[in-house]
């Protein structure tokens, strides 16, 4: 049994590795990254949690003789694709560079898959595809333009996806809504660690409480939520691991959605007093403007992935906030 896992270096991806590593143990896992937002250190640490000697290539998607050279080296039975640029801002600011690197890339993997009937496809898309719909969001809700480039890569990919499932029946995708994964595994080996300023919330929180960053700012304070600040689904990063192993598990023929979240929202402010309390740090904030394209609410409808998966998410805002804390502790000491 043979499983690629493209963008396995990432955050999602390198979590990833860890849990389908422990439920298939002979396995043959193979990582592709072009690290550009991981670093090597990733893999190192990955070799330590799970004790493999990772079979890794640097190779960009993009390049289609790099990729038809790996799957012409190794016989895969499964695709995990984590890989893709994925900050909303820069997609707003350079749109082409999305467009041509997310959306080539999972063409060239779903090339490679037809070519040598790859049975299951398990791709990394995003609540981001519903747009300024309405929580708790469903797979069948109306897919509402999404309100980036970024998200707009993902809808067009799962469009592209579920079109080459209806026309090959032979084939089984899984679509993977994340809601908004943080925290980090709990050797804190590996965790959220961007390579350039953080835009997503939690590691803005840790490198705030770390002192690299001098104050969190709260994008809005005038939502109309329980406080005033934004609310999402924050899911354990592991959780969401978890949901990928489910969905390999459970994959069947056509192209099938599912949300990964808790089916609960968090606030802004309140997830930086959970983050407080469980790790008995300050974290000083300013409530500033709302951030343009922000929704006041995001949250799932976990239905279909708890009955359609056999999963559900198990850990607590706690268990996120003292993870992800815990991963940062350990880049201070390094
Ligand atoms: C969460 C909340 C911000 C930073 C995005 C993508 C989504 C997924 C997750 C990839 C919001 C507030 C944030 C800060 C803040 N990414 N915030 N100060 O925007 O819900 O979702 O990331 O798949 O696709 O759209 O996540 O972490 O950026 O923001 O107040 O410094 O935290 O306004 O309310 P978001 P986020």
């Amino acid at each position: 049994m043979g499983f690629l896992i493209a963008g396995g270096i990432g955050f999602i991806g390198s979590h990833t590795y860890i849990s389908l590593r422990k439920r298939f143990p002979n396995a043959r896992l193979v990582i592709v990254d072009n690290l550009t937002n991981s670093t090597i250190q990733t893999l190192n640490s990955l070799m330590e949690v799970t004790g493999d000697s990772i079979l890794f290539h640097q190779l960009d998607l993009c390049d289609e003789q790099a990729v038809e050279h790996l799957f012409n080296r190794y016989h895969f039975h499964g695709i995990l694709h984590f890989a893709g640029y994925k900050a909303v801002e820069e997609s707003v600011v350079n749109p082409l560079k999305y467009y041509i690197n997310n959306i080539q890339g999972t063409l060239n993997l779903v090339k490679q898959c037809l070519h040598y009937k790859i049975e299951r496809f398990i791709f990394s898309s995003s609540a981001t595809v519903y747009g300024n719909g309405k929580s708790p969001f469903k797979e069948s809700d109306s897919l509402l333009p999404a309100s980036s480039p970024y998200g707009q890569t993902k809808a067009i990919c799962e469009r592209i996806l579920q079109d080459v499932a209806y026309a090959n029946p032979w084939l089984r995708v899984s679509l993977l809504r994340y809601f908004n994964p943080i925290g980090a595994h709990e050797s804190g080996l590996i965790g959220e660690s961007p390579t350039s300023l953080p835009s997503n919330l939690m590691p803005y929180i840790t490198k705030v409480a770390k002192g690299e960053l001098p104050i969190l700012k709260i994008f809005g304070g005038d939502y109309p939520t329980l406080d005033g600040t934004a609310v999402r689904d924050y899911i354990h990063v592991m959780d969401v691991a978890e949901g990928h192993v489910a969905a390999l598990e459970h994959v069947r023929r056509g192209a099938h959605v599912y949300n990964l979240g808790t089916g609960r929202g968090t606030s802004v402010l309140q997830l930086v007093r959970a983050f407080e309390q469980v790790n008995g740090i300050k974290v000083p904030y300013q409530i500033v403007e709302r951030r343009p394209g922000d929704l006041a609410s995001v949250y799932a409808n976990v239905h279909k992935a708890e009955s359609g998966l056999q999963w559900k998410a198990s850990r607590t805002i706690e268990n996120m906030c003292r993870d992800a804390w815990n991963f940062e502790k350990r880049n201070i000491l390094i």
